[in-house]
């Protein structure tokens, strides 16, 4: 399969259900539909606000890359930023869209663009912001050469991308690899086939400093603090204890699923 074609499947999975929808069974599009997956969301991920930090951007030019169903992004427009949108596919365009008629505020931009090829002149934004994405596509190293492309000198990155070295991962090893009786499948195989769309990639810290510093950008953060899907929140104590303690092993900040980075662009 060649970058076109995978990238093509990339989008036909996320267009068919934007991510965290699955959530509600409330008639689509309704305000409950979005209070429920709103609701769930920093449930289950609070780490969110520490990191995106919304209501430092008020009158700032933001741009997130792969809004999905648009849940950070409308705390951006909340918030009072000039929020940009972009997602590979429709319907999240669709979700965010709609949810904004619903909660009457205005985006600056919406559209369906591609994190490889954003449709922006360089150093337009004060803020880029990208949640959980840049792995999904072919062409991650791209994804982040545009990233920094269109934030303007001095103005910050931020990303979350999965953690391959996190307790999560291993999870989906036990569950894809071991228990179906196939020990020497890579984490990186089961991720790229069994983890959301095809060709999902998780990085270590090591592989993303590498990353970075092809850029000139500067690392103001990097950390993978132990999450709800680290700690399996959804199982029973007995499986938590065994992960809190895991986590408290091999690192509370450093074993999660979610990476995240924050950058800033060099002045010169
Ligand atoms: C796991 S979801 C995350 C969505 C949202 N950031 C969130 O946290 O709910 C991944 C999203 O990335 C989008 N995506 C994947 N590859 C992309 C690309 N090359 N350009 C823009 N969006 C992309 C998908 O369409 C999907 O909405």
């Amino acid at each position: 399969m060649n970058q076109d074609q995978l990238k093509a499947a990339v989008q036909a999975y996320w267009n068919k259900e934007s991510c965290g929808t699955s959530v509600t069974q409330q008639s689509k599009f309704s305000k409950i539909y979005f209070d429920e997956i709103e609701t769930y969301r920093y449930e289950i991920e609070p780490e969110i606000f520490s990191f995106a930090q919304f209501t430092r951007y008020y009158g700032k030019r933001v741009l997130e890359v792969g809004i999905g169903a648009g849940t950070d992004f409308i705390q951006w427009v909340r918030s009072g930023a000039q929020a940009y949108g972009v997602d590979l596919t429709p319907e999240s365009i669709e979700h965010t869209r709609q949810r904004l008629m619903i909660e009457q505020l205005h985006a600056f931009d919406l559209q369906v663009a591609d994190a490889e090829q954003l449709p922006y002149p360089d150093n337009s934004f004060d803020l880029v912001y990208s949640w959980g994405v840049i792995h999904h596509s072919p062409n991650t190293e791209q994804c982040l050469r545009e990233l920094v492309r269109v934030v303007r000198p001095g103005g910050t990155i931020k990303i979350m991308v999965y953690n391959r070295r996190s307790l999560f991962a291993f999870y989906r090893y036990v569950l894809c690899g071991l228990l179906k009786g196939k020990p020497l499948r890579s984490f990186k195989n089961i991720l790229f086939y069994d983890q959301e769309s095809l060709g999902t990639k998780a990085y270590t810290m090591k592989e993303v400093r590498t990353m970075i510093k092809q850029h000139a950008v500067t690392i103001k953060s990097l950390t993978a603090p132990v999450t709800y899907h680290d700690l399996l929140g959804y199982k029973s104590r007995i499986f938590r204890g065994l992960a809190s303690f895991a986590a408290s092993i091999f690192g509370w900040q450093r074993v999660g699923w979610f990476m995240l980075i924050e950058l800033k662009k060099n002045k010169d």
